[in-house]
């Protein structure tokens, strides 16, 4: 099966296993990118069989197997995209993070080094971003967020920047996720198109269909939801795609400027608290020193 003719949106598979790349691209027939993070690698089967057999990891041993599946995932999509996601807590600085992702930036030709929207990883988004670094800003939940993305990296090209707007945990609290995404693309349909928008957090196959009807430059989802697209033959639902949002709280658009200096938004929100704190408890948990 080939790409559908008719799709502008680029499909990324959200997963820490190389297994699941090559999956993916026998399913579908071709894949754009893939997205990882620490709680994904944390799922990594040939991880998970070390640690079960009682292999004690050290920092450097979860960094070098995390630079080995980059890298296997980058050779069987070669003119896709790969997000790397240096680690962070509450507490790392600009500097820690700048370094990092420099050095994740030379495991591989086609990465894209995912920072969290966070004061420190904005700021360091601003420096690379000027070392025409390739970047996914994630643990996106507010437009203030987006709009902060947009102005700190005023200097990228376009393809450069994805912001990665989360649907699912939204949800989880029973906000409707898909009305954030319809924000986003709202906010960014009058901008200069160089941060482009990668639906992130999907959990259902009305959250990946509801993304194509809106559009979106990238979806990234996991292997079972790209499964279901399969069974729906990869459709494109048209803007006439009604998504039944049920019970879920319907999040307001905020009318917001592109325009102002990137330190003047307001970047702060719980769930990249959150989220962030997730992540940091993951990676630690593969590390036993
Ligand atoms: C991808 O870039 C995100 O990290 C991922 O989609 C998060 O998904 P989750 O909210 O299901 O953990």
């Amino acid at each position: 099966m080939n790409k559908p003719l008719s799709l502008k949106t680029r499909i990324f598979l959200d997963s820490g296993d190389p297994q699941e790349t090559k999956e993916a691209i026998s399913l579908l027939g071709f894949l754009d990118g893939q997205t990882t993070n620490p709680s994904l690698v944390a799922k990594n089967p040939e991880l998970r069989k070390k640690i079960d057999s009682g292999e004690k990891l050290s920092a450097e041993d979860v960094h070098d197997f995390y630079r080995g599946v980059i890298k296997e995932i980058s050779s069987q999509i070669p003119q896709g995209s790969v997000s790397v996601e240096v680690y962070a807590d509450a507490t790392t600085s600009k500097e820690e993070i700048v370094k990092q992702a420099r050095e994740m930036d030379t495991w591989v030709h086609n990465a894209h080094i995912k920072l969290p929207i966070t004061p420190s990883g904005l700021e360091a988004a601003h420096i690379l971003s000027q070392e025409e670094k390739k970047l996914n800003m994630t643990l996106c939940f507010s437009q203030q967020q987006a709009a902060a993305v947009y102005a700190a990296t005023e200097s990228s090209m376009k393809g450069d920047i994805f912001i990665s707007p989360f649907i699912g945990r939204f949800d989880d609290r029973g906000e409707n996720g898909m009305s954030f995404i319809e924000n986003i693309v709202k906010m960014f349909s009058t901008s200069n198109g160089h941060v482009e928008v990668l639906a992130a957090s999907v959990r259902t196959y009305e959250h990946f269909a509801y993304c194509l009807a809106l559009g979106v430059d990238i979806i990234t989802a996991p292997l079972k939801v790209l499964k279901q697209w399969k069974e729906h033959n990869l459709e494109i639902p048209g803007k006439d795609f009604q998504y039944e949002k049920g019970e879920l709280k319907h999040i307001p658009y905020e009318e917001i400027s592109l325009s102002k200096k990137w330190d003047q938004y307001n970047i702060q929100h719980d769930l990249t608290d959150a989220g962030l704190e997730k992540f940091a408890k993951d990676w630690k948990s593969l590390i036993k020193e």
